[in-house]
This record gives C-alpha cells, sequence and structure tokens, in this order.
C-alpha cells in the first residue's frame, strides 16, 4: 500500500514536469484538468494530464451519448487544435539514439456537437505518420509507430489538412530495448496499421497490454473465423535470448488451429492512402502449446502471397516463442496459408501476429543543438505562433522568425532568426549563443532588458545584429565592437535605454548620435548660428525618427502577416472582380484589391498556369510568405485554384521608382529622398542575400520592381519568385531571366547567376537614381549607348554636373553624388568578385547620406569644380579600371 502511494507521487512528480516515469514510460489522458492524474484500474498505469507537453489547444469532454460503461476513462475527453496548420506534443528528457514506441489514441465522441468525423495528418517530429481517419464516433482507433529518437525529445504533431479539427485523446511512449524490432532505425520506422497487432486463438475482445505485455503494446483478438478452433496452454512461453519482438507468454499461450490441414486467411488493404508503392513488415509469431505425442507430427509451410517464408518443413517448439517476418510489397490483396506437409499428423496452428507499414524517414529534423536552444527559447519568452515541433521541418511549417539552411543528408541549421516584435521580455537568455550556424539575429522591437551578452560575439557566422529599440543598457562587448568595427559584423543597437560603446562615457545613445553630429557642425561656425542649426536639427532628427516607427512599426507588419491560400473566388470578391487594373508585369495583370481588415492588396493574376510547376510554385509562394523585411514587399498570400495562379502582395500606394525618375506626373525627387530609396533598396537585398539560405537572388533588380510607399520609403518587389517561375516555365530555360539594360554580363555569358548579378542590376539602378535616365540612352535612331558608359566617359572627362539628373536642380552634395557615381560604377564591374557585396553597398550608401546631410545647415557646393576627394575613396577601393568601359558595352545592352 505505502510503496503505491510513493510510486504514484513519483509518477505524478515526474510527469508533472513533461517527463518519462520510473518505468520510462510517458501516459497522457489529452483534456482532463492541468496537473491532474489518475490511475487506470486494469493496467495500473497512471495518466496524466498534457501540461507540460503541449502549449496550444483546448479541452473537451466527449457527447454523453458516446459513454459506454466498458469505455476507458482516457476516451470520455480530448485536446482539440482549433488553430494553426500544426500543433504538436513533444516528449522530452528521452535519450538519443534509443528506440521507443509511440502510440496516439483517438475516440471523438462528438466533442465537438458537429457530428462531423475529421480526417487529419499524424506526424513523428518532421516525418509523416500517418492519416487519422474517424471512421465512427463511437470507435477508438490508435496508432502505433517504432521509431528511434534522433534527439532527446520527440515531437508528435497533428496537422490539420482542411478536413475537420484535429483532435486526440491519448498519447503513450514507452521504451524499446534497441535490439528490438531491429527493422527499425535511424532511416525508417515502424508503423502499426489499422490497429493490426494480433492475439489469434481467444474470441472475447479482451485486450492483452501492461502489465501482461512489458512494452504495453495492445494486443487485439482476431476477428471470429467459424472453422478456427482455439487451443490454450497454461505453462509460460518462453522468448528465446536471441528473440528481436519480445512477445509476452500471455499472447502466446492462445493459438488459433482448424480441424483441416491449413489455415488461410486473406485481405485488402483497409486503408485506401495505402498502395502498391508502400512496404509492409510482418511477423507471425508460433508456439506448440500441446505436449505432441511421439507418433504425431505438427509440421507445416508458412505461405504468404503464394510465397513460402520456410526453407525446411516447420515444426513450433514446444513452448518457446518462434517468430517468422519478412517485408512485403504493397498489392491489391494479401494472403497467408499455414499449409501442413505429407506427413503431418496435426493442423498448423498460429499464435499471433503484427502487420507494419513501413515508413522510410526522409525529412531530416533540424540539428538538435538548435533545437533544443529554440524550444528553450519558445519556453523562456513564452513565444506561441506556430512555434512547436521541428523548428525548420518539414519546410511547410518551419517556425515563424527563423530562416534555415537544408544542406542535402544532412540536419536543417537556423541561419536567420528574426523575432523582431516578438514582445520578448527578460534578459537575453544563453540559448541565442548556442545557434551556432546563425548569420542574422534581428531582435529589435522587443522588452529585452539586462546587459548585451558577450556570447553574441562568439557566433562564429553572424554577421547582422539588430539589438535596436529594446531596454538594454551597458557596454557593448569587445567582441561585437570589434567585429562591427573591422566590418564583418552589422550591428544595430540604436533606441536602447542606456547602451555606449565604451565602459567609460555610458550616456543614451540617442544623445550621442546628436552629439557626434554637434561636434561636426559647430567647428567651421560660428557658436551663435551653430544653436540655431542644432535646435534645428534635434528637432528634424525627432520627426525622422518617429516618420521611421510608422512606416516599420509593430502595427503594420503584423497587420500584414496574413500569409495564407486564397480562393480564386476571394480574389474576385477581394478585387471586386479584377475591375481595378493598376499594372501589368511579366507575371500578367495586376490588380487593387482590398482585403476585410481593409488593408489594400495589388493581385497578380496569372491566369494559364501549366499543369507542371504548379507545386514548386506553390512551395516557393509558401516559402516566401514566410520572408519579411521592411524593404521587401509583403507577400501576403497566393492562390493556386485549379488553373488559376496568383498572388497576393501588400499595395505600394506610390508607384514603382521608374515612375518617379521619368514620369512626367511625379514630383521630382530630391538627392536626399533618392539616397533613402537606394539605401531601402540594398537594405532589401541585402537581406535577400544574407539572411535567407540559400541565398535568394532576385535576378530582376530594375527601377520598376522598386516600389514606394506614402512616405517614399522603397521596397524591393517581385524578390525570388523569378527562381520559382523559371524553374517551371519552359521559355526562360534557353536564356537567362532578366531585363536588358540592367542583365549581368557575366551571368549572360556563363548562365552562373550569383548574388552579384543582382549588385551589377542594383548599380544600374544607382545610376537611374542619379542620372534620370533609362538604362540604355538612345542617342539616335541606331545607336544606344549604356547609362554606364555615359556616366563613365562624363566622369573621364571631369564632368559630372552634365550627368547629374537636371531635375535636381542642383540641390545636391557634389560629393555625395560623386561617391555615388563611384559605387554604381563598382557595382556594374564586368568581373563579378570585384563588385562589392550588398552589405557593402549599403555601408557606402550611408556614407553619402552622412556627406548630404552634413551640408544641410550651410549652402550647397554648387561649384563646377570636380571634388578632388577623390583620392581619398580610390585609396579603399584600389584600382578603378579599364574595364568598367567594358562592361559598358557589355551583351545586356544589345
Ligand atoms: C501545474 O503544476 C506546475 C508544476 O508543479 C505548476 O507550475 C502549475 O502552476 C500548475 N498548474 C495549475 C493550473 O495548477
Ligand atoms: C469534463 O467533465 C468532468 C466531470 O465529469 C469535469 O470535471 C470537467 O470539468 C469537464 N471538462 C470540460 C472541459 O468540460
Ligand atoms: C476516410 O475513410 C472513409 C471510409 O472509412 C473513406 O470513405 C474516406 O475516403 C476516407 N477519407 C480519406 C481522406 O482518406
Ligand atoms: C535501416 O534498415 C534498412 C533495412 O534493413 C537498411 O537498408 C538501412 O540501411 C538501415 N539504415 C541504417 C541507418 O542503419
Ligand atoms: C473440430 O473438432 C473438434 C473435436 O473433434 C470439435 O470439438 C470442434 O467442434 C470442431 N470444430 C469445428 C469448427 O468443426
Ligand atoms: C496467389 O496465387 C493465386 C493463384 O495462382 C493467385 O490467384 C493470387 O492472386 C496470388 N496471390 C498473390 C498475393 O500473389
Ligand atoms: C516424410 O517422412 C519421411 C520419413 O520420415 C521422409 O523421408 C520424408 O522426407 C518426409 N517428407 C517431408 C515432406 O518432410
Ligand atoms: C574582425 O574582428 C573579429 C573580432 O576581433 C575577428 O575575429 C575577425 O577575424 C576580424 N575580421 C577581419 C576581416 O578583420
Ligand atoms: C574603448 O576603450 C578601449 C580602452 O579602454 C580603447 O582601446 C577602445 O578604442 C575604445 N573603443 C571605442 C569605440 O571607443
Amino acid at each position: 500500500m505505502d510503496l503505491c502511494v510513493v510510486i504514484l507521487l513519483f509518477c505524478v512528480f515526474h510527469l508533472i514536469h513533461g517527463q518519462p516515469d520510473d518505468l520510462g514510460f510517458i501516459s497522457i489522458d489529452c483534456g482532463i484538468p492541468v496537473n491532474s492524474s489518475y490511475q487506470d484500474p486494469s493496467s495500473k498505469i497512471i495518466y496524466v494530464s498534457d501540461y507540460g507537453y503541449v502549449t496550444s489547444g483546448e479541452n473537451r469532454n466527449i457527447s454523453s451519448v458516446y459513454i459506454r460503461p466498458s469505455l476507458a476513462k482516457r476516451n470520455l475527453n480530448v485536446r482539440f487544435f482549433q488553430h494553426g496548420a500544426r500543433n504538436c506534443y513533444a516528449l522530452r528528457s528521452l535519450v538519443a539514439g534509443n528506440k521507443y514506441f509511440v502510440r496516439a489514441l483517438f475516440y471523438y465522441g462528438n466533442y465537438d456537437g458537429l457530428d462531423k468525423l475529421p480526417v487529419f495528418d499524424l506526424y513523428m517530429g518532421a516525418n509523416y505518420w500517418h492519416e487519422v481517419n474517424i471512421s465512427a464516433a463511437g470507435a477508438v482507433k490508435w496508432m502505433d509507430i517504432i521509431v528511434v529518437a534522433p534527439a532527446d525529445y520527440l515531437h508528435v504533431c497533428l496537422v490539420n489538412k482542411g478536413m475537420g479539427t484535429p483532435f486526440i485523446s491519448g498519447l503513450d511512449l514507452r521504451p524499446l530495448r534497441i535490439t528490438l524490432y531491429p527493422e527499425v532505425n535511424a532511416s525508417q520506422s515502424l508503423v502499426l496499421i489499422s490497429s493490426n497487432r494480433f492475439n489469434l486463438g481467444p474470441t472475447d475482445n479482451r485486450i492483452i497490454r501492461y502489465p501482461l505485455d512489458p512494452h504495453d503494446r495492445l494486443w487485439s483478438t482476431y476477428d471470429t473465423i467459424p472453422n478456427w478452433n482455439e487451443i490454450s496452454a497454461t505453462s509460460v512461453v518462453q522468448n528465446y535470448v536471441t528473440d528481436v519482438y519480445d512477445v509476452p507468454s500471455a499472447v502466446m499461450q492462445n493459438a488459433a488451429s482448424v480441424n483441416g490441414s491449413r489455415i488461410d486467411f486473406s485481405w485488402g488493404p483497409v486503408d485506401p492512402s495505402e498502395n502498391i508503392s508502400s512496404s509492409y513488415f510482418f511477423v507471425f509469431y508460433f508456439s506448440e502449446l500441446q505436449n505432441v505425442q511421439s507418433n504425431a507430427v505438427r509440421q507445416f509451410d508458412i505461405i504468404v502471397n503464394n510465397k513460402t517464408w520456410n526453407t525446411q518443413p516447420y515444426t513450433p517448439r514446444f513452448l518457446f516463442a518462434d517468430s517468422f517476418s519478412g517485408i512485403v510489397q504493397g498489392l491489391a490483396s494479401y494472403s497467408v496459408s499455414l499449409v501442413a506437409t505429407e506427413n503431418a499428423t496435426l493442423p498448423p496452428i498460429l499464435n499471433a501476429m503484427e502487420m507494419y507499414l513501413v515508413e522510410p524517414i526522409t525529412e531530416i529534423a533540424t540539428d538538435s543543438g538548435d533545437a533544443r536552444a529554440m524550444m528553450s527559447i519558445q519556453e523562456n519568452f513564452g513565444v506561441e505562433k506556430n512555434w512547436m515541433g521541428d523548428p525548420c521541418a518539414p519546410k511547410a511549417f518551419a517556425w515563424i522568425g527563423l530562416t534555415c539552411s537544408y544542406p542535402p543528408a544532412h540536419a536543417a541549421r537556423i541561419t536567420a532568426l528574426n523575432v523582431s516584435s516578438f514582445g520578448l521580455a527578460g534578459t537575453i537568455s544563453t540559448d541565442f549563443g548556442d545557434l551556432n550556424a546563425l548569420q542574422y539575429l534581428d531582435l529589435s522591437n522587443n522588452n529585452l532588458s539586462g546587459t548585451i551578452p558577450n556570447f553574441l560575439g562568439r557566433l562564429p557566422f553572424l554577421i547582422f545584429l539588430d539589438l535596436s529599440s529594446n531596454d538594454l543598457h551597458g557596454t557593448i562587448p569587445d567582441n561585437l565592437l570589434q567585429k562591427s568595427q573591422n566590418g564583418t559584423l552589422s550591428l544595430r543597437v540604436g533606441n536602447n535605454a542606456n547602451i555606449c560603446a565604451n565602459g567609460t562615457a555610458c550616456g543614451s545613445s540617442r544623445k550621442k548620435i546628436n552629439g557626434a553630429l554637434l561636434a561636426a557642425i559647430v567647428i567651421p561656425i560660428v557658436a551663435v548660428i551653430a544653436i540655431f542649426v542644432v535646435l534645428f536639427l534635434l528637432l528634424r532628427q525627432k520627426l525622422k525618427g518617429k516618420d521611421k516607427r510608422k512606416t516599420t512599426g509593430p502595427e503594420d507588419e503584423s497587420a500584414l502577416l496574413e500569409n495564407r491560400e486564397f480562393s480564386y473566388r476571394e480574389l474576385k470578391y477581394i478585387t471586386s472582380n479584377f475591375s481595378q487594373e493598376i499594372g501589368k508585369g511579366g507575371f500578367g495583370a495586376v490588380f487593387l484589391g482590398y482585403l476585410k481588415n481593409g488593408n489594400s492588396v495589388a493581385v497578380k493574376v496569372r491566369s494559364d498556369s501549366s499543369s507542371q510547376g504548379g507545386k514548386e510554385f506553390l512551395a516557393e509562394a509558401q516559402h516566401l510568405t514566410r520572408i519579411h523585411h521592411k524593404n521587401l514587399v509583403s507577400l501576403i498570400g497566393y492562390c493556386k485554384d485549379k488553373n488559376h495562379l496568383a498572388l497576393v502582395y501588400e499595395y505600394m500606394p506610390k508607384g514603382n521608382l521608374q515612375d518617379h525618375l521619368r514620369g512626367s506626373t511625379s514630383k521630382p525627387l530630391t538627392w536626399e529622398q533618392r539616397l533613402h530609396i537606394a539605401l531601402d533598396a540594398a537594405q532589401g537585398l541585402e537581406y535577400l542575400h544574407i539572411a535567407c539560405k540559400p541565398a535568394l537572388i532576385h535576378r530582376d533588380v530594375k527601377s520598376t520592381n522598386i516600389l514606394l510607399t506614402t512616405d517614399l520609403g522603397a521596397k524591393i518587389a517581385d524578390f525570388g519568385l523569378t527562381k520559382a517561375f523559371s524553374d517551371s516555365k519552359t521559355h526562360i530555360t534557353t536564356e537567362p531571366a532578366g531585363t536588358m539594360g540592367y542583365l549581368d554580363p557575366e551571368y549572360f555569358r556563363s548562365y552562373h547567376i550569383s548574388e552579384k548579378s543582382d549588385v551589377y542590376s542594383f548599380g544600374v539602378v544607382l545610376l537611374e537614381l542619379i542620372t534620370g535616365r533609362p538604362p540604355v540612352i538612345p542617342v539616335s535612331d541606331s545607336v544606344n549607348v549604356h547609362v554606364g558608359e555615359w556616366v563613365q566617359q562624363s566622369l573621364d572627362h571631369g564632368t559630372m554636373e552634365s550627368i547629374v539628373d537636371a531635375r535636381m536642380v542642383g540641390d545636391y552634395d557634389i560629393n555625395s553624388v560623386w561617391k555615388a557615381a563611384d559605387l554604381a560604377l563598382h557595382c556594374k564591374r564586368e568581373v563579378s568578385r570585384e563588385r562589392p557585396t550588398m552589405a557593402e553597398v549599403v555601408a557606402q550608401l550611408k556614407e553619402c547620406l552622412e556627406l548630404e546631410n552634413r551640408l544641410d545647415g550651410r549652402q550647397r557646393s554648387l561649384g563646377s569644380n570636380f571634388p578632388r576627394e577623390r583620392g581619398a575613396l580610390e585609396a579603399e577601393e584600389e584600382e578603378q579600371g579599364e574595364d568598367i568601359q567594358a562592361v559598358a558595352a557589355g551583351p545586356a545592352m544589345r
């Protein structure tokens, strides 16, 4: 009695923390109140609530109509998941590489009062386990799987596939010795189909389980077949030392036999989702239960699908469990015959059998270190969203905010983590330091407090770190500061409580910036004037800061995160039957539409979808809906409805850059506005190149693909989709995609695409911004000149002013324009490796902006003299040579 209580307490103590009990069992009754538990009277197993195993879903009791006296308590309630495509249970504190037996249990019982039987999918970690097709409201259904745990946790996930709300009644995990079920290894698991684990002989519907089966497998009786007899023994049936299935004696003590000379049975595939491409694993168990007289012989052949499995006539051994097992390819029907041999005097017998689906493990889970760190971050900060199950795999369910790389045959790694505006509060936990493949980390716009930890500086691949707009204080660790200073890390720490670069002069970061500006301005000018200027600048800075917030604030972004699939009908509704065409792209017409929440959207429609390519399109579109950056036009959703393909983007009210540069309607852009546009676009491209792994290459950077917000912020449009479409459409395969005048000559020649092709095109856009000219300038009827060549010639002759867009009416700092032109020509270099990266472009453009802003308070230098600072700039970038000429005459122009 005492022992019982002690065990009970012990189990409860362990299980409420989401861990196995002292037997290594996890036994969950999904849907009972938090932290409650009870002991099952027949198995003596203690079932606990799912607190600590799952963070989503709700509990509900089944309808009283479906309560039967014989029903196990576990079936009286469910947890159901109305929200999210994938919801997962996490079974923790396991041993990586060990074998586990997991069972999920379902009893619908009209818990939702809808009387509608749901169909949904079950996943074991990243891998598909099986479909759950509830066949009757009053039927208990269970699914078993035997797996090798790839890490010290297993995720059981329920996936909504639009055919009803997933729910679950119970979840069990039992450890198995690694030697059991040798068919199960790291690359394949066994899934029990249609509860096909049978104890043959008895017909009383009694299920044998724990404690009779120490592994708590459920052994059901086989449907009564009229001419079968039951034979049984009371003595223990032993297992051989070499046994690998550990069939319990209680199951072996009964067997089915017949009065004739053969046992025959056959069945068709029960589940339509299982087909001839599946393979099955069958095990048949035999043991002699009768003391066979010396003149009698029990001897038979085991014939499965017309193939004899035994090599010699088989005689079961007295009171020893024997097994025959094998893999069977999927067929239209299966047959088993046990046929007595010529010499036999006794009929064949069969004690037990199991039938499994062999499930290859195709999806490789996320690197366990990365996954554990993310699980810990999830728990620490209570992030909800879709943060359940494996963080990266399968790709379609990757956690929001993560970018993963999927190297073939290796675990996925997390390369980017963007948790900007996730509402994270507390200190930056050490888990972030464990994500050691991370290149991009955006923690901005949260309530993170404490100091900046120095483990962030030890992340070997980190090139982007945004800590801005938090409550952090103290010094920036040396390792981060050094990386930031030597250009290997782009570090943002603005708008924090109290951050300083060095311990000695800790002041508000905002003050510091103003201090720097102050110094730059006051020195050359009389102090009294300076005060006015400073006040003016302070005001300006403040206003600017406010502006920025407005366009990139969290409300703005969350409203756009709609991320979904639209039906064609919905699109018709959204666009009022495609009434307002706002443009035409390579993809098709673009229409203005309004979502239910009032947000305006641009809907790009392609109606002649070829049947192939739809899948790639879908995959890519789903992928892209997860990419969010303030300088990328958000893909809000997509439509793949029969033969309609469409993309739904956020609507950009100010249209494209080209119209602003060369259209007649709009007010001319100032140089400062142009630089801001260039910087925004460059940051968008930088994100595509850096934060996406494998890098997303835009392939069609041009002024018509840079769209403007109301306050002239710029966002890149159409990113990434060039790839999706060129992969699926045949006509692009013969020539590189892109637009004349922007096309990288190296790509044109070698068909080798890299990020640097975007850099090239960006250079051309920058030249457009400077000159206001198209990339290819018609000189006469038959002769064209590339804008790059034209700018180069002007630069060579020292006549910078002549090429600068006249619409800026001389209102610019010539040094700034010169620096930008120099940068543009660098981007446009013939040899891709000589071009800067987008990160370098971003840094250079910021300097251009600084040069421009420095001039704010004083008169512009309108002088025609070529700035002599050129020498200094050149010193940094070494040679600048003849090859620019060659680029200008490159194939892109023809
Ligand atoms: C359940 O138990 C855990 C751990 O003992 C505790 O932290 C939690 O507050 C409990 N929840 C409820 C609702 O009692
Ligand atoms: C289910 O019924 C039990 C009593 O039988 C009750 O204590 C529990 O609160 C009910 N749960 C829900 C979710 O309604
Ligand atoms: C679910 O099972 C029923 C028969 O029990 C079958 O008719 C139906 O097609 C199945 N649904 C799915 C999605 O497999
Ligand atoms: C798992 O078992 C299968 C079949 O026996 C075998 O082909 C495969 O190589 C095994 N995989 C591993 C990782 O051992
Ligand atoms: C088989 O034979 C036994 C003994 O002769 C008899 O008791 C039993 O009813 C027979 N079973 C069937 C199904 O004919
Ligand atoms: C077994 O052989 C019989 C007769 O040749 C045939 O009708 C049946 O389809 C075969 N079964 C399988 C599973 O191959
Ligand atoms: C039957 O028994 C005889 C004599 O013991 C033996 O020679 C023969 O090979 C046996 N046949 C089979 C099919 O085992
Ligand atoms: C930049 O600084 C970091 C930290 O000191 C150092 O590890 C790295 O090698 C440096 N890189 C370059 C290119 O100097
Ligand atoms: C920080 O202080 C150290 C010495 O205390 C100095 O070497 C370093 O240059 C300072 N860094 C900055 C950014 O001021």
